[in-house]
């Protein structure tokens, strides 16, 4: 039997293949140019499949845009809180991963701890997924490359023509984006204030594998001449402390100083759910150069073909 295609991290999936989702993205977001959200895709490649959806953490994005992901590919869902289930009363990941995969044709987890996921695919004989965990979240920098890449008014959708930049918390998202500038070679850079750094040996690893990556603390510098600029909550979910988080980030909060230093036709992005006044003013996030809608709801869109790819369909 051959192995389950897992997608679980994007340090883990070959350049091609990651391109190859990304092409198919833009190819089915295309084709479905006045259909309504709830109508099947003419081929239905996920006719007969089913997918369990279990969340661990709360969702929005991820929760109906996989949904909706599904249905239009003419597969169904089953969507459970790991607390409904006995999951959630100790029940191992081990023992879950071998009957679900008794029922399911692949499974979609949000987890708190990356190390569930990893437990989940190593004993799972179909597809897993990772909607996030508080090591990384693969599914939305798709997404969010999906949107850079149709943004042609910005280096022509070239990724490895644009410059992002991540302001703030070295978090789970950010790590992601260090994984895909190994795969997508454009350049990246981070600013986060000391003690809010990615982990170094995420970021060594893709130093050490040619990404072009800076190391920028001054928010104001990092963002000079910048193409795309990122933020994300200064609280995930599952941290601690967050009065001091937020006051340990303020001077990183993204404002029209930071977009006024950016390049003119500049972006910006944020995966949401977004606290304005915190890690975004309301002008940036609510203004004329933020994309985080289309951001949104390209989850749908990239998550279709990673749904694809996984099943082989
Ligand atoms: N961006 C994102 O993953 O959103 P949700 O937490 O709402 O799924
Ligand atoms: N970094 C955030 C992303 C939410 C989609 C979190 O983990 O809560």
């Amino acid at each position: 039997m051959t192995p389950p295609k897992h997608f679980l991290s994007l340090a883990d999936i070959q350049a091609s293949e990651l391109r190859s989702i990304l092409d198919e993205a833009h190819r089915m977001k295309k084709n479905r140019i006045g259909l309504r959200k709830g109508e099947l895709d003419k081929d239905a490649p996920l006719k007969g499949e089913t997918i369990a959806l279990i969340f661990e953490k709360s969702s929005t994005r991820t929760r109906f845009s996989f949904d909706m992901a599904i249905k239009q590919l003419g597969g169904s869902s089953i969507t459970a809180n790991s607390n409904e289930m006995q999951l959630g009363r100790g029940e191992t990941i081990e023992d879950t991963a071998k009957v679900l995969s008794g029922y399911l044709d692949a499974i979609m987890l949000r987890a708190n701890n990356h190390e569930t996921i990893i437990s989940l695919a190593a004993n799972a004989d179909v597809p897993v997924i990772n909607g996030l965990t508080n090591f990384n979240h693969p599914c939305q920098i798709m997404a969010d490359l999906l949107t850079l890449e149709e943004h042609t008014s910005l280096n022509a959708g070239q990724l490895k023509n644009m410059t992002l930049t991540w302001v703030g918390d070295g978090n789970n998202v950010a790590n992601s984006f260090i994984n895909a500038a190994v795969k997508f070679k454009y350049k990246l850079r981070l600013s986060s204030p000391n003690g809010y750094e990615v982990k170094k040996s995420i970021l060594d690893a893709a130093l050490s594998q040619g990404a072009d990556i800076e190391v920028i603390t001054n928010p104001l510098q990092a963002c000079k001449d910048t193409d795309v600029v990122i933020a994300d909550t200064f609280v995930s979910m599952g941290d601690k402390n967050s009065e001091k988080r937020l006051k340990d980030l303020s001077e990183y909060q993204v404002n029209d100083t930071l977009m006024n230093a950016a390049a003119k036709n500049s972006i910006f992005l944020h995966c949401l759910p977004a606290h304005r006044g915190e890690e975004v003013t309301a002008e940036v996030i609510d203004g004329p150069k933020s994309v985080v809608m289309r951001e949104a709801e390209n989850r749908l869109h990239a998550q279709k073909s990673i749904l694809k790819w996984c099943l082989n369909s």
